[in-house]
Parts: structure tokens; sequence; C-alpha cells
């Protein structure tokens, strides 16, 4: 058959942004409208077929977003060759706390890592802060991947890990 590639990637962002509930959407069509935050970290396999007809196996590690677990999550980075970094698009300021889980990321991860950036809660329209352009630009000056996402509705969000898999495979 097919040969077999293995990925780990991680989850990462401020709490609530939703980084749980794309992962439980991807990896088992799962979504949960409760809040209940990740403690510590939790870690997913999916096995999945890439554009180019492979067969990845990923390892998918979701941090907690929570401050007091920050030295924990951080200490998954070392050697990573990919990240899942998301923010909500209804909450300007996990746009900001995007940019530092970046930069923490990139002190320890792999050189060529890849990241690509989720704004996730797309499907809340209304209460929207950050405009899709926003996350454009950010993502054209870090050099990441980029999509806008809905955990809730299933949109975007097989696509954005399948981007990020099918990138770090390239590599
Ligand atoms: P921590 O584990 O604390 O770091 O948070 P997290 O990033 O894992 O967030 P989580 O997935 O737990 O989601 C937080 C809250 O946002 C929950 O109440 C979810 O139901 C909600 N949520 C997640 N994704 C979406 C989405 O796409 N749309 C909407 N409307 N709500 C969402
Ligand atoms: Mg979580």
């Amino acid at each position: 058959g097919s040969p077999h590639i293995m990925v780990r990637i991680i989850m990462i962002g401020e709490s609530g942004v939703g980084k749980s509930n794309l992962l439980t959407r991807f990896a088992r069509d799962e979504f949960h409208i409760d809040n209940k935050s990740t403690l510590g970290m939790e870690m997913t396999t999916k096995t999945i077929t890439l554009p180019t007809g492979e067969i990845c196996q990923s390892q998918i590690w979701d941090t907690a977003g929570q401050e007091r677990f920050k030295s924990l999550a951080i200490s998954y980075f070392r050697g990573a060759k990919g990240a899942v970094l998301v923010y909500d698009v209804t909450n300007r300021h996990s746009l900001e706390s995007a940019r530092e889980w970046l930069a923490e990321f990139r002190k320890y991860a792999d050189v060529d890592a890849v990241v690509i950036l989720v704004g996730n809660k797309c499907d809340l329209t209304s209460n929207r802060e950050v405009e899709t352009r926003e996350g454009v630009e950010f993502a054209k000056q870090e050099k990441l991947l980029f999509i806008e996402a809905s955990a809730k509705d299933s949109i975007n969000v097989e696509q954005a890990f399948i981007e990020v898999l099918g990138r770090i495979t390239d590599n």
C-alpha cells in the first residue's frame, strides 16, 4: 500500500478561542457548546489521506491556553514540525495573544516548522471584531498559512488540518 507518514502538530492560542473544538470536529466530528477548558495537555490521533494520496498518521497535541499552563504548553514546542495557531474572530485580544504564542513557538520549534493561523468562530458574524484582511495581513507578515473557520458550523476545519499536515510532509 501507500507509505505511511507520521506527523506531530500542536494546537496553540489563547484560552477559549476554540482549539479543542476544532480538534474534536476534525477527529470525531463533535462539537461541545459548553466551555470546558483544557487542563494540561490532550493528545489525539487521526489518520488521513493527503491530496497526494499519501496516508498520514497525525498526532495532534491540544495545549491549554490558560496562563497557568503556559510553561507546560511551551515544553511541548521543542522540535515541533507544525502548529495550528488559533484566534477568535470575535475577540481582538486573542489576535494579539496569537502573536505572543507564535513568538514562543518559534523559539523552540523546528526552523522549518509550518504554522497555520486559524481565525475561528466565523459563524458569529454579528460579533466579529477582527476583519478577514487583518488575519491575512498577519499571516503574510509572519509567513503563515491562513484560513477562517468555524468548529461549530464545520466550516474549513478539515481544510485547515489538511493544509498544515500536507505542507509539513512536503518539506
Ligand atoms: P482552552 O482549552 O481553555 O485553551 O480553550 P480552547 O481554545 O480549547 O477553547 P474550546 O474549544 O474549549 O472552546 C471555548 C468555547 O468556545 C466553547 O464554549 C465552545 O463551544 C466555543 N466555540 C468553539 N469553537 C466555536 C465556533 O467555531 N463557533 C462558536 N460560535 N463557538 C465556538
Ligand atoms: Mg481546550
